[in-house]
């Protein structure tokens, strides 16, 4: 049955267009152009489209430039079963979501792309390897993203691909993750200084997601791993002194103590990223070689951390 799936010309939904959809959607329009007959939506709440406010207006003039599809609907507040009439119309669906449309959404995505009979679904996953993180970590969140593995594994008319990131590269930067502390030139290392991260920009994460997309042949039911960068906490901070001519201290965050901090804490905002800081710490299934990346098998050039560096923060510290 999956088998006249014809991966060449496909007819895409991107669930979303924040900081992942927007490259992902980009990057499918370009290739979409390639391939006649290959067509590209984006299922944004109505609001959205009709949105006056001018970021948000821009964004919606430069998808439909690029021939993308509006399509309006609700992933919170629609039923399943409205949205799976919706995903129905189309072979692909991507997540693109993230988990701001709230902790429940990933299943329900997944039972309605499901219910559809959608050819392929790509659930929004572009994270870490939860698997060998496993159930029970510091960020529960990721027990819920499991469930949704277990579901797609369980059934075989719906092909899946799950695209593995690491972090978005900027989070890393990110002050409030306090990972990099700019104003003290200090890196606080989580786990230790040899615990190890993988980064991948978004765009990079569009570029590759829409080579993967059409890739022949094709991808199905398959964990797939992308890394523009993967270091150690250490070699950030000799990274930072290289771009920012500076020296920088390290200080180490032993898991133990991430371990506390984040029980002891009650504010939901600031628990989320001490959940995160302690999962990156125990340094399980964040990190993977280059070597053995999508991108690298492919030889497609991502930007490493390095280079990001040189592009966001070399730039702004020399506009302080
Ligand atoms: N590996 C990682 O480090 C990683 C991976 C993924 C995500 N993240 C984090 O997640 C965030 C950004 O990632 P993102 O691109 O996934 O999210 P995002 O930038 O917040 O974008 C979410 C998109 O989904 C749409 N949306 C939200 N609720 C919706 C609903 N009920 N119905 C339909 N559409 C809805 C939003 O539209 P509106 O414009 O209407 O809100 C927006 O287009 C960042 O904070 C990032 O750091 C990190």
């Amino acid at each position: 049955m999956t088998a006249q799936f014809p991966t060449a010309t496909q007819s895409i939904l991107v669930l979303g267009a924040g900081e992942l959809g927007l490259p992902v959607l980009r990057n499918l329009a370009r290739l979409a152009k390639q391939r006649p007959g290959s067509k590209v939506s984006v299922l944004l709440r109505q609001a959205t489209l009709d949105s006056q406010e001018p970021g948000k207006k821009k964004e919606m003039d430069e998808l439909r430039a690029l021939g993308v599809a509006l399509v309006a609907g609700d992933l919170v507040k629609d039923s399943i079963d409205n949205l799976a009439a919706v995903f129905a119309r189309f072979d692909t669906v991507i997540g693109c979501a993230g988990m701001v449309a709230g902790r429940e959404t990933p299943m329900k995505l997944a039972r309605a792309a499901l219910q559809s009979g959608v050819k392929r679904y790509f659930p929004w996953q572009f994270g870490v390897d939860f698997e060998a993180i496993g159930r029970g970590s510091p960020q529960d969140l990721f027990d819920a993203q499991l469930d949704v593995r277990e579901l797609l594994r369980a059934q075989d008319r719906t092909e899946w691909v799950i695209i593995s990131t690491g972090m978005f590269t900027s989070f890393l930067f990110e002050p409030v993750f306090g990972v990099v502390d700019l104003e003290m030139d200090r890196v606080n290392a989580l786990g230790s200084l040899d615990t190890c991260v993988t980064l991948t920009t978004p765009d990079d994460i569009g570029k590759l997601t829409a080579e993967i997309v059409f890739f022949e042949p094709r991808f199905r039911n398959e964990i797939l791993y992308l890394a523009g960068d993967t270091l150690a906490y250490g070699e950030v901070a000799s990274l930072l002194e290289r771009v920012l001519k500076r020296p920088f201290e390290t200080d180490v965050w032993p898991v133990a103590d991430l371990l506390e901090e984040m029980a002891k804490e009650t504010d939901e905002h600031a628990k989320h990223i001490k959940k995160y800081r302690a999962v990156f710490a125990q340094g399980r299934g964040v990190a993977w070689p280059k070597e053995a990346t999508f991108n690298a098998r492919q030889g497609i050039a991502v930007t490493s951390a390095e280079q990001w560096t040189r592009g966001h923060l070399a730039e702004e510290q020399r506009h302080y």
